[in-house]
């Protein structure tokens, strides 16, 4: 029976494998999803039955209320709460590879009270990390439902003390290896943890709460892994570390997309960032604006044959995105090439627009990553940005004072004209005004993107 299951497990371990693989692709993302909650089903269902469990009342009990919340949540939950969504589940996850680790450390202390160092080891590791993703994840999650405050929180000995705190933990830790039947220790441990979790996500600001999740997915794989060398479990190793390094992979490449160290971001970042509210008086660019209204804009667009959109977060925000599919069928039926230009930190989740598009049903193959499209920008006719703005400012080109100088962004300045759309020249996420609104061949189309661009198909449709 034993090899049946390890043979399981390494089916389940590939599934997991493949599926990540298949993520890595819109296309493919759906089956690569499949894939994953397939192997998943199998680990369980082996699990269950190599355990040799002997009640199931409360394991199928705890199924069927799991299920329905998680249903309840998955259905219920807009686009946009999404990254609270995902924060919720990562300090759920790591909440229970704790919980797991210290139920076998506390079967292992009222039983034979042998301890090999190994497993106490990954059982203080898995209790640290889990812990802290548990309590930084709920802290992550308030902060972005606007349970918690959404501001950089700075308090008195800020970094000494958590640093303080961290050595304190892992001093214990090496203590405990060493004197594995010190439970009060081990009690010591989590509740440093937990307020650690607290502490360390508390400075970030709101709106870098993204790549905080992306960072605590990640500890809560690496959280997963160690509760699997616990319980000696290959298949919980494999899907931890699979974790683990994915949500370090994606929380170095949204870190690359923004320009900014991960340390930057957790050690609080951009004061303004987040920052909703019009910019400082007196530190907007002078000069002059030229916008246009629906018709204007329609009469323009009628005549061109080529036009780049550039989502960002304002469609997601205004959940423009089948108001913009309309656009584009309108604009496609006069013979214009239509193409969708998507910025890998556009919005405020990794895929955010991606994922915006493909549900207004876009085709996949129009949706053009920044390195794929960024040359084209000059043989373009008209690009329009709808509800993005640090992503398009020609700031992070030259201005070497910016606090985006050096981000990759979208040559939308290229384009013959360009077209934005915004309720006003506020500033978006990073906080700074965006020169691009005063190009010379920039048009300034204001308004709730979802009522532009109803307004703007209505209008093109009547030429
Ligand atoms: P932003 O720079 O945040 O700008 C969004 C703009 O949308 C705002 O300036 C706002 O201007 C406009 N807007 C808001 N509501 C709107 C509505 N209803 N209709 C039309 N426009 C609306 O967005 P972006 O260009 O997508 O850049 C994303 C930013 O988020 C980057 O700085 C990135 O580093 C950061 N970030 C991204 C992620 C990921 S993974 N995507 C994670 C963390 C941080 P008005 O108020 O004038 O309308």
């Amino acid at each position: 029976m034993e090899i049946v299951s390890y043979l399981i497990y390494l089916v389940a371990s590939v599934c997991f494998i493949f599926g990540i693989k298949k993520l890595s692709s819109p296309k493919t993302a759906r089956q690569g999803n499949q894939l994953s909650a397939l192997g998943m089903l199998l680990a369980i269902v082996v699990t269950l039955i190599d355990q040799r469990i002997i009640s199931y009342e409360l394991i199928i009990l705890g199924a069927i209320v799991g299920s329905a919340i998680g249903a309840v949540f998955a259905l219920k939950v807009q686009m946009t709460g999404m990254p609270q969504m995902v924060g919720l589940l990562n300090g759920f996850g790591g909440g229970a590879s704790a919980l797991v680790a210290f139920a076998e450390y506390d079967r292992l202390f009222l039983g034979s009270g042998e301890f090999e160092i190994s497993t106490t080891a990954t059982i203080v590791l898995s209790i640290l990390i889990g812990s802290v993703t548990f309590t930084g994840s709920l802290i992550a999650f308030g902060k972005l439902q606007g349970i918690v405050t959404g501001k950089v929180v700075k308090y008195p000995l800020q970094h000494p003390l958590n640093a303080f705190l961290l050595l304190a933990v892992f001093a214990a830790g090496v203590f405990v290896v060493i004197n594995p039947s010190e439970i009060e220790i081990i009690l010591g441990i989590i509740a440093v943890s937990l307020l650690l979790g607290v502490l360390l996500v508390l400075p970030i600001g709101g709106a870098d709460m993204p790549v905080a999740i992306s960072l605590l997915n990640s500890y809560s794989g690496i959280a997963a892994s160690m509760t699997g060398f616990v319980l000696a479990n290959n298949m919980l190793i494999i899907a931890g570390a699979l974790v683990g390094a994915s949500g370090l992979i994606l929380t170095m490449i949204m870190c690359r997309g923004m320009n900014r160290s991960l340390m930057n971001v957790v050690l609080g970042g951009w004061a303004s960032a987040g920052s909703e509210g019009p910019a400082p008086a007196g530190s907007s660019p002078k000069g002059q604006v030229k916008s246009v209204d629906a018709e204007e804009l329609a009469m323009l667009l009628d005549s061109v044959s080529s036009v780049v959109f550039v989502p960002g977060y304002g469609m997601a925000v205004a959940q423009a995105q089948h108001a913009v599919r309309d656009l584009m069928n309108a604009l496609e039926k006069k013979g214009i090439k239509v193409r969708f230009a998507i910025h890998p930190v556009a919005g405020r989740m990794p895929g955010h627009m991606n994922v915006l598009l493909a549900e207004a049903q876009v085709e996949y193959d129009k949706l053009l990553a920044m390195e794929d499209i960024n040359d084209d920008f000059p043989n373009t006719d008209v690009a329009i940005i709808i509800g993005a703005n640090d992503v398009v400012n020609p700031a992070a080109r030259h201005d070497t004072s910016s606090p985006i100088y050096g981000m990759p962004i979208l040559n939308v300045d290229y384009a013959k004209t360009v077209v934005i759309n915004k309720r006003s020249l506020n500033v978006g996420y990073a906080g700074i005004d965006n020169e691009l609104f005063f190009y010379p061949n920039a048009l300034m189309y204001f308004g709730d993107a979802k009522d532009a661009m109803v307004k703007l198909t209505n209008e093109l449709k009547q030429m």
